[in-house]
């Protein structure tokens, strides 16, 4: 294999400069900024226990790190309720939300009560949230156990919710049909909680999930119906997860990935299995993905290359993620990569490559490789060990 390396710069994007100025001030030092749709006040801690008059042309209303600890539909007077779409209350040390809180907010999409200790009972609030399309419901951070969780959306309206991260909180075990009656959820964040499982007994048309830092042991199955027949081959499986397309479980401790385990994952086209604890991969289980991130598994351990005339050497991946590869624990070439024939990057930082590739050294460590006859136009590699 011919292996050309150079040089290319990244394209920043320039920042986009938003102009704040202070719509609220209060001696000695409570400073509240907007702009023409967000109003910002934040980390005033007990010394900002109110929401100041919101200007009409607010949509977007950011309070966080101060003090509320009684919600009613009368903490939010200071505001055009239909106006606002998008409300941050994180950290404010809730306690206390009323029935009505959310009744006339009617035109919603997000919502963040995050580093909130709120009691049971905010589920009673919930029975008036309502969302517009595409609602984001942010619920990090907020201790919640399955019991708790269970409660919180026993009286949601759940149309209109796109988006819900239950992150951070004290989930030990999740199963789809816990969140059956959100219809509308695409994307699901329950990182860092404290799952050792996650199974699948409900269909669910979410898109994307994100489970990294739990406590993962194995890869979840997503097959529906209870079958345990080992001849995966012969056997069609009906999936639980029909359009689930990116599924992000890093840092887990996943010993196996088997090369059947994403046969009930047919859309799946990105996945992100960094620092597990795998003993051994087969490549050609990824052959259907474009993306795939398993960086930092096999410096000390065993990755199979595929059979010449393996699905691999057809895969698709065009983006392939592997920082921190061992190439001195297999044989030292870079077999593995080829006949990726759609690779448009790969990464491979902090790998001790069996190979000097700083012949061309270049600013900000972009690299562009180049195998073969194949361009790989937007590659990221920075090199620090060899
Ligand atoms: C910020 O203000 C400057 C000058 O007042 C103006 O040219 C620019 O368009 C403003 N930017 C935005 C994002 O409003
Ligand atoms: C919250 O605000 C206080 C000041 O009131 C500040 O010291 C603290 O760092 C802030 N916390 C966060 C997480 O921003
Ligand atoms: C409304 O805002 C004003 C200051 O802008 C404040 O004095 C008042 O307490 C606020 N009302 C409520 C109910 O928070
Ligand atoms: C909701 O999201 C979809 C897909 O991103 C978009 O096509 C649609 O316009 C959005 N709806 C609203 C009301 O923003
Ligand atoms: C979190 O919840 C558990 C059980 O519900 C409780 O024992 C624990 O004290 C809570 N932790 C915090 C920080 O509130
Ligand atoms: C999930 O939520 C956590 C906590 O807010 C956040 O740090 C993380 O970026 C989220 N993940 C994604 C992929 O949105
Ligand atoms: C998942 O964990 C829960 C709680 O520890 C347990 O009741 C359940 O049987 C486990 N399910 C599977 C499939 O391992
Ligand atoms: C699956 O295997 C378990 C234990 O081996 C057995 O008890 C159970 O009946 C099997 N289920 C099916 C559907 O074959
Ligand atoms: C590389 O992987 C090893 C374990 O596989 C881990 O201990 C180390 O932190 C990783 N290094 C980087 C830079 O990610």
């Amino acid at each position: 294999m011919i292996l050309f390396w150079y040089c290319s710069l990244l394209l920043l994007s320039d920042v986009i400069a938003v102009n704040f100025t202070t719509c609220y001030s209060e001696y000695p030092n409570i400073i509240c900024s907007c702009d023409h749709h967000q109003m910002i006040c934040s980390n005033h801690g007990d010394t900002l226990d109110f929401i100041p008059k919101v200007p009409n042309n607010i949509k977007m209303l950011i309070f966080t790190n101060n003090t509320l600890n009684h919600v009613t539909e009368m903490t939010f007077v200071n505001m055009t309720w239909s106006k606002i779409a998008h409300l941050s209350l994180a950290r404010n040390d809730i306690r206390f939300i009323s029935k009505h809180t959310f009744r006339e907010f009617t035109s919603l999409v997000f919502l963040d009560l995050s580093y909130n200790a709120i009691p049971v009972y905010v589920q009673i609030s919930f029975s008036d949230l309502h969302f517009e399309e595409n609602g984001s419901l942010i619920l990090n951070h907020m201790n919640i156990t399955e019991t708790k969780m269970n409660e919180l959306f026993r009286y949601l309206d759940t149309n209109g919710i796109k988006t819900l991260s239950l992150a951070y909180n004290n989930l030990k075990f999740i199963d789809s049909c816990d969140w059956v009656n959100f219809l509308s959820l695409k994307v699901l964040n329950i990182t860092g909680n404290k799952l050792k499982n996650m199974t699948f007994k409900c269909q669910t048309k979410v898109e994307i999930i994100y489970a990294d830092f739990n406590n993962l042991v194995s890869f979840p199955n997503f097959c529906l119906g209870n079958d345990n027949s080992t001849n995966y081959r012969y056997t069609k499986f009906k999936t639980s997860v029909p359009s689930l397309r990116k599924f992000s479980i890093s840092n887990n401790i996943i010993k196996e990935m088997p090369p059947t385990v994403l046969r009930c994952m047919d859309d799946l086209r990105e996945l992100f299995i960094t620092k597990n604890s795998f003993h051994k991969i087969e490549l050609q289980t990824f052959h259907k993905l474009h993306t795939l991130e398993m960086s930092s598994i096999f410096r000390y351990y065993q990755i199979n290359k595929p059979q010449s005339h393996s699905k691999f050497l057809k895969a698709s991946i065009e983006h392939l993620m592997l920082q921190n590869l061992s190439f001195g624990m297999f044989t030292t070439d870079l077999g593995i990569f080829e006949g990726l024939h759609h690779l448009r990057s790969l990464d491979l930082s902090y790998s001790d490559l069996p190979f000097s590739p700083m012949i061309f050294k270049c600013p900000s460590n972009q690299i562009v490789v180049k195998f073969d006859e194949v361009d790989i136009t937007e590659c990221r590699i920075k090199m620090y060990a060899l």
